[in-house]
């Protein structure tokens, strides 16, 4: 609408999800602010981040929730997937137990949102190589069974960060 020129012709919340240590509150600060933080603590609760970017000519406004994968530290769950748009499931290619969560947080996700939500599962730390846990074949293979978008990123060295939330909010938009 033309409800001023600094307002956002459209907003979009957005969650990561996926167990502790995967990796979510750097994917959202490299994104967000171009931060890596190798010290990170674990996340207590949810913290958000908004960030804008055109598409097609359109302001677009992401706000992107980031909450903890540890169960005590979660705030209310239907609380954090009211409203939103796109998720992004994150595991850790170098720990294959974070892998297989991923269908756990699916049902998660499922049960507390729209069916209409854009989904990416993210296999974070891709530049830990020497150390996978986690074939790219695999990866793909689940997002394709679950219908699912996929990519692998690196919130250490940056690569495919902001095209895996880019993907998402242009599915959506
Ligand atoms: P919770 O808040 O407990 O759910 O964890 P989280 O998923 O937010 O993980 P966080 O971003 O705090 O990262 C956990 C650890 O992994 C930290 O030591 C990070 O520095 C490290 N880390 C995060 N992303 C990457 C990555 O892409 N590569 C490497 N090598 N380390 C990473
Ligand atoms: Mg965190």
């Amino acid at each position: 609408g033309d409800g001023g020129r600094d307002s956002p012709e459209y907003l979009f919340k957005i969650v990561i999800i996926g167990d502790s240590a995967v990796g979510k509150s750097n994917l959202l600060s490299r994104y967000a602010r171009g931060e890596f933080d190798p010290h990170s603590k674990a996340t207590v609760g949810v913290e958000f981040q908004t960030q804008c970017l055109e598409i097609d000519g359109k302001e677009v406004k992401a706000q992107i929730w980031d909450t903890a994968g540890q169960e005590r530290f979660r705030a209310v769950t239907s609380a954090y997937y009211r409203g939103a748009f796109g998720a992004l499931i994150v595991y850790d290619i170098s720990r294959r137990s974070t892998f297989d969560s991923v269908s756990r947080w699916l049902d998660e996700l499922n049960s507390h949102s729209d069916t209409t939500v854009a989904k990416m599962l993210v296999g974070n730390k891709c530049d830990l190589e020497d150390i996978r846990d986690v074939s790219v074949e695999e990866g793909k293979k689940l997002a394709e069974a679950e219908g699912l978008f996929f990519i692998e990123t690196s919130a250490f060295d940056s690569t495919n960060v902001h095209k895996a939330f880019e993907i998402v909010i242009r599915e959506i938009y």
